[in-house]
């Protein structure tokens, strides 16, 4: 017998406990927060699905391995344990422990980088692109047709358009390209899966042309996921074959940790290549620390091991992407426009559509974050014009392609109760939507404004 409610795989031995608010205390709480959710304090907040990265839940296990961490400054236990994990995944023999996904960007990407150069990706998140471009380079999108459409049922909307990376290889001349680096899963894109076809198209192209292939795989086991449901003759193989066998086609790897190795901080950089991996163990050593640590504690290592194995579990990774699709499917069954099909770790809204009445310039995304707050005490975050947009020389501004706002959900954490009651909240949202108001900016940082940035509402 098949039931239909698919349960938390987990049960639960310590609590944390969420402050219940009430709508009055939080009009106030977002006022005195500049109507800007990432100046809330996490005590303010009911449902916290602003990142799902560093916010998981570990495992008895993980914690348990803590506790045997071995801090030594060269050559630690922990750090075996780490580097077998890490290998046995990737295959690459030079592994640089790093203490977020960033710290191996800026390694990488710098040594790589400088004015003339260029990466191309599917989509680069934005630490990858402001690693790229503060080292002078330029980086370069190009997602797949399918994914400028919502609505369609296209599986792999995270995709890379294998035609056109061929032809601006051949344009800026394969010498002068970097990088190629695909994101697992397309977290800028919509958190898109990709499937192993296109990751073979895009080894093949890299080959023919002398070009470094790397992965950004934070999420590659819930990439794994939708390739063993969506592509037919992986239907057999594991999750962890699967993702071993993306790996196996790449040059280097680049990995938050703090996404599906189930950990609250950490990283690495792999590589193949040895003179590639002693430049960048120099960069390693100057910034983050000795090449058996890093930026990370023993224990730290030890409870990535540990998570990197647990993550590929049959029953987490069903329970982890059917949830979110639970939430995805149901607040679009009551009429939110969403980005469909659901992704692996978030859902992304089109605000755009939701409110057509607010015009960009005054931030439909953000006025969405801020009414999913008001009502129900969750934070999401905007992914548009607030986080994107840029001015033009007479200060008008240059919208972002898209008003999105991410749901993003940490590992481990919520139950199926929480996520009913966020679904409840979208009834409100929708009932009182021709209500919400868009916001204006009255103070802003020049980078990364949307971190900081005051607004008020208009
Ligand atoms: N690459 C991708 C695809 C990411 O999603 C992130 C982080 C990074 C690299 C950088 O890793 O944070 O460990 O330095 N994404 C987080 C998010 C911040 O909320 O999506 P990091």
């Amino acid at each position: 017998m098949q039931f239909k409610t698919i349960i938390e795989p987990f049960r639960i031995k310590s609590v944390e406990p969420i402050s219940l608010s009430t709508e009055e205390q939080r009009i106030q709480y977002l006022k005195e927060a500049h109507y800007n959710p990432f100046l809330l304090k996490s005590e303010q907040v009911i449902i916290d699905f602003l990142t799902d990265s560093g916010t998981s839940a570990m495992s008895s296990n993980q914690w348990a391995a803590m506790m045997n961490g071995d801090e030594s400054y060269a050559g630690a236990r922990s750090w075996e344990r780490f580097q077998k994990a890490v290998f046995s995944l990737t295959s690459m023999p030079h592994i640089l422990p790093t203490h977020q996904g960033r710290a191996a960007e800026r390694i990488l990407y710098s040594h790589l980088g400088g004015k003339g150069r260029y990466f191309i990706s599917n989509t680069h998140f934005d630490t990858t692109r402001a690693n790229i471009e503060y080292s002078g380079a330029e980086a370069i999108d190009i997602p797949c047709e399918e994914a400028h459409d919502y609505t369609s049922n296209f599986p792999f909307k995270g995709n890379m358009d294998v035609e056109k990376l061929e032809k601006l290889i051949l344009e800026k001349g394969p010498d002068n390209v970097s990088a190629v680096i695909l994101t697992v899963t397309n977290n800028s894109g919509g958190g898109q899966p990709v499937n192993m076809e296109n990751a073979k198209d895009v080894a093949k192209i890299c080959k023919k042309y002398g070009v470094l292939y790397v992965l950004d795989c934070c999420r590659v086991a819930e990439n794994a996921y939708f390739i063993k449901h969506n592509e037919k003759e992986y239907a057999d193989k594991t999750y962890k074959e699967i993702a071993q066998e993306m790996f196996a086609m790449c040059d280097a790897a680049v990995m938050s940790a703090k996404k599906d190795a189930l950990v609250n901080m950490g990283g690495f950089l792999a590589m193949r290549n040895k003179h590639l991996a002693d430049e960048c163990t120099q960069l390693l050593i100057i910034t983050e620390g000795f090449a058996t640590y890093g930026g990370l504690s023993g224990r730290d290592m030890e409870a990535i091991a540990v998570g990197l194995d647990e993550v590929f579990d049959a029953d987490y990774l069903h329970y982890r992407i059917r949830s979110t699709q639970y939430l995805g499917e149901n607040i679009r069954k009551k009429g939110v426009p969403i980005i469909y099909p659901v992704g692996g770790h978030a859902v992304y809204i089109d605000a755009k559509a939701l409110y057509p009445h607010i015009p960009v310039d005054q931030y439909p995304g953000q006025a969405l974050v801020c009414e999913l707050y008001r009502i129900g005490g969750i934070r999401a975050v905007e992914i548009g014009s607030l986080m994107f947009g840029k001015y033009d020389e007479n200060g008008k501004l240059i919208p972002a392609p898209m008003e999105l706002v991410r749901l993003a959900i940490p590992r481990r954490v919520y139950t199926q109760s929480h996520v009913d009651y966020v679904i409840e909240v979208f009834d409100e949202i929708i009932r009182t939507k021709d209500k919400a108001r868009g916001l204006n900016v009255t103070l802003e940082p020049q980078f990364l404004r949307h971190f900081t940035a005051h607004l008020e509402m208009l």
